[in-house]
């Protein structure tokens, strides 16, 4: 079902002051910002060749990611994403062994205009995991 890591996912308090960090220490670029209004978040990409870092931070106050900022002011990990074939037969399946895919049943998009959707955390060890959908 999981055909392999594609991000790791970090909420910051501010895009533009986590970029300059990342430039600054660890000579790390990120590529184009973008916003997603469906998850309420504006975001970018660094690319580490064989997975992402993605950076968040809350597009809209009532943003699932302002939450967390809430909580971690500081920012932090929010979850990590593998890739997988189908996003209905991974919810299919996993539904069958009793996990819990988040969500109302709408399907869900990234910035990519992949499916995505993710598994609550009871449900992976105590993370918050992201599938999307790789063609
Ligand atoms: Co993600």
């Amino acid at each position: 079902m999981i055909t392999g890591l594609s991000h790791v996912s970090i909420v910051v308090p501010s895009l533009d002051a986590a970029a300059k960090r990342l430039a600054e220490v660890y000579g790390l670029q990120i590529g184009e910002i973008s916003v997603n209004e469906q998850q309420g978040v504006r975001m970018a990409y660094v690319d580490l060749g064989n997975a992402k870092i993605e950076l968040m931070e809350p597009s809209r106050e009532d943003s699932p990611v302002a939450k967390f900022l809430v909580r971690n002011p500081r920012g932090g990990i929010h979850h990590f994403c593998v890739g997988v074939d189908s996003v209905d037969a991974a919810r299919t399946e996993l539904s069958g062994k009793g996990a819990q895919v988040l969500g109302d049943g709408n399907p869900q998009y990234n910035v990519h205009g992949e499916r995505i959707a993710f598994v609550h955390p009871k449900d992976f060890l105590g993370a918050l995991v992201e599938f999307e959908e790789h063609k």
